[in-house]
């Protein structure tokens, strides 16, 4: 099981502070698990893991296996939680090479995440004549990114492969009644899978939104629905921990939490937590920026601001117990790089050692710092992370005092964007902003 130890973060907060913190903890896992707060309509990813029958898991995995035998290549079209999710499970859970290597199924590629002309022209040059597979992904149906990205993908796959193989190729993972790809998805006859009205897009990645990508991709989504009940229905203390100790450092100045990994298959787990504490903490003027570090790399970037800088920050750090290689330092005779003194070390115990040593150095410069233990980066520990930053999540916005299930400040540079591309019924916005930037 994963585990946290949050004592060497407990001296940076005033005892009185942490009282005061902790008396919000039961109130707030009230307002949760009883949904009497707001965003209520939200809550339903609390049960998802041991809601999802065996039933369910099973169409998935044959949806996938259709996928990943038929197609070289099969591109998820999503963006934010429509998007991060599986990103971060198949990033983590993959070889670090695995683009260079011999694929035992296809191969999991991403777009609809951004809106780069290059990035799709040149997806779309590596897809020409092969036969790829689509899952597009967006709870609304109208998110422009995904909504270009799958304009695009699937003109192309009727072009080269014809309608009726595109049709059965093309799964669509929406609403279950409204938007576009919904009516488009029945239309065409589609596979389609539901986001449930009751859970929000940064929520989603244990529905068929990550478990789908994630199963083409070739990994247990069995074993990573089992982590995330048990975390799920042990309700460990540790959810309850972080909950508390980050609105405590919060409330001590500490206004920024880095999300610290020493593995770079962690990256886009970060990328994930970021959105989801993001989007979820910050509202009405409130809430911890949530950022993330990739060590040792970024120590050599970032390091001296975290070990020297303005002292506004706190680490939470992603500590991974074993590593699934093993690799030892060679003895070299001539030791002109002076590393024999490492020589039969495993590169992990070099690492460790890097991570415990700076742990201490931003304890000593004045960084909070937090460790969460991951036994290995297999399914069911990512199914355990993930279901723990969720319920944290959810209970350190109630206990913060915002709705963490909405996001309304999204939409200010979606109706800018609409009204600058001149998108009917944006005319007035349109004005106002030309107007704005005339000089
Ligand atoms: O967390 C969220 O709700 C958002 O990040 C959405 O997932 C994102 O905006 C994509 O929305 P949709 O799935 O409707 O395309």
């Amino acid at each position: 099981m994963i585990t946290l130890n949050h004592l060497p973060a407990q001296a940076f907060i005033e005892p009185a502070t942490l009282t005061r913190v902790t008396q919000l903890v039961q109130p707030a896992l009230h307002t949760l698990e009883q949904g009497t707060g707001a965003g209520n309509d939200f809550l339903g990813w609390q049960h998802l893991p041991s809601g999802i029958t065996g039933d369910q898991l099973a169409h998935i995995e044959r949806t996938a296996a259709l996928l990943r035998t038929g197609c070289e290549f099969v591109v998820a079209v999503g963006i934010g939680g429509s998007y991060l999710g599986a990103k971060a499970v198949i990033e983590a859970l993959s070889d670090n090479f695995a683009a260079y290597k011999p694929a035992a199924g296809a191969r999991v590629l991403f777009a609809g995440n951004n809106i780069s002309e290059d990035y799709l022209a040149q997806l779309m040059q590596l897809l020409a004549g092969k036969r790829f597979g689509i899952i597009v992904i967006s709870k609304s149906g109208t998110t422009t990114e995904p909504a270009i990205a799958f304009r695009l993908l699937k003109e192309q796959l009727e072009r080269e492969q014809g309608r009726e193989w595109a049709a059965q190729h093309i799964v669509a993972v929406t609403d279950a009644r409204r938007g576009a790809l919904r009516t488009l998805a029945d239309r065409e006859g589609y596979v389609t899978y539901v986001i449930p009205d009751d859970v929000g897009g940064r929520f989603s990645v244990l529905t068929p939104v990550g478990l789908l990508p994630i199963a083409v991709a070739g990994f247990d989504i069995r074993a990573l629905v089992r982590g995330a009940v048990e975390v799920e229905t042990a309700q460990p203390e540790m959810v309850r921990t972080y909950a508390i100790m980050r609105n405590a450092l919060y409330q001590s100045g500490k206004k920024i939490e880095i999300l610290v990994n020493f593995d770079p298959r962690l990256h886009f787990l970060a990328e994930w937590w970021k959105q989801l504490y993001g989007e979820s903490e910050g509202k009405d003027g409130l809430g911890i920026f949530p950022a993330s570090v990739d060590f040792t790399t970024d120590l050599h970037s970032m390091g001296q601001w975290i070990q020297d800088g303005e002292r506004t920050i706190f680490e939470t750090v992603v500590s991974l117990a074993t590593p699934h290689e093993n690799l030892t330092i060679p003895h070299d005779e001539e030791d002109l790089d002076g590393l024999n003194y490492i020589a039969g070390k495993r590169i992990d115990e070099v690492n460790k050692m890097a991570e415990l040593g700076t742990r201490l150095a931003h304890l000593d410069g004045g960084v909070p710092c937090r460790v969460i233990g991951v036994p290995r980066l297999d399914e069911e520990p990512l199914g355990q992370l993930i279901y723990f930053f969720e319920k944290a999540c959810g209970l350190s916005g109630y206990m913060l005092g915002v709705n963490p299930f909405n996001q309304p400040g999204v939409e200010a540079y979606k109706k800018n964007m609409f009204a600058l591309l001149q998108k009917p019924g944006y005319e007035e916005l349109s004005a106002t902003l030309r107007a704005k930037m005339e000089p």
